[in-house]
């Protein structure tokens, strides 16, 4: 019982609170293409340089929901040069307009997946299906995760999401806009962040998805350790060749 996910009047509801956050001509999306840009690359790279063996003879990446798309310049740099996003904003030419529950690619397509926006998406089980689908056999996929008990004993045992009664549904879409309000202050712990839709206990959460599809084995499961992103979790699995 340890992912759960917001509620929302319906998807149009969830797509367009997640369109909302940078569209476009904001400030911030201006500041991720300027000002933010750089640092932001840096990032990436010290994250992805521990799997640069990976990216050996290899072409094709995907990223998920990569926004104005740093990870994927990044990616194309240590020779990823296929490497491509998805946001539900379109941002050329790295970032084409997708949505992370219904990928418009072919099966096993990708040697590589990266996504740290797994709070972000509203149905996990979906989201995994497709990385599953697209992912080549022998492919990796890395997400970094936000998780809730950063830093507490992993945990063990069977998980589920956890079902909602229509009393707590209620409440959490009329308290969103507290929350939002609430997240300037806690925006560093996953669950209060206003925009995120799904709430990851422990990265165990997550691999308990990946194991039940019976071809995927874990490499990395450890905190992210990166001052910008304190509530990161690193889970790097790989699909088995067939
Ligand atoms: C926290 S931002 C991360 C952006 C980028 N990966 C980065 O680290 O700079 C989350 C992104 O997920 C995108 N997103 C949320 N739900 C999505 C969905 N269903 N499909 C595609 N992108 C989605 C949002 O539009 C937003 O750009």
């Amino acid at each position: 019982m340890t992912i759960r996910t917001k509620k929302y009047r319906d998807y149009e509801d969830y797509i367009n609170h997640q369109k909302s956050k940078a569209p476009p001509g904001s400030d911030l999306h201006k500041r991720l293409l300027t000002d933010l840009w750089l640092s932001d690359c840096d990032g990436f790279r010290k994250n992805f340089s521990p799997y640069k063996s990976l990216f050996d003879g290899k072409t094709k990446a995907l990223c998920l929901g990569a926004r104005t798309g740093q990870e994927v310049y990044v990616l194309r740099d240590m020779g990823l040069e296929d490497a491509i996003g998805i946001d539900l904003h379109a941002c050329p030419p790295l970032v084409q307009e997708g949505d992370v529950h219904q990928l418009s690619f072919e099966d096993e397509s990708f040697d590589f997946i990266f996504s740290n926006i797994f709070d972000h998406v509203l149905y996990p089980e979906k989201f995994l299906s497709e990385v599953d689908r697209v992912l080549r056999p022998g492919g990796h996929c890395l997400l970094h995760l936000s998780v809730s008990n950063k830093g507490a004993p992993p945990q063990t045992g069977s998980t589920a999401v956890e079902p909602q009664s229509s009393i707590q549904e209620l409440l959490s879409v009329s308290s969103r806009l507290v929350q939002e309000l609430l997240g300037k202050f806690f925006a560093k712990h996953p669950d209060k962040d206003p925009w995120a839709s799904t709430f990851v206990t422990s990265s165990k959460d997550v691999i308990h998805y990946f194991y039940s599809y019976g071809h995927y084995s874990v490499l990395k499961d450890e905190a992210l350790e990166q001052e910008n992103w304190p509530t990161y979790w690193t889970l790097l699995v790989k699909k088995a060749h067939s």
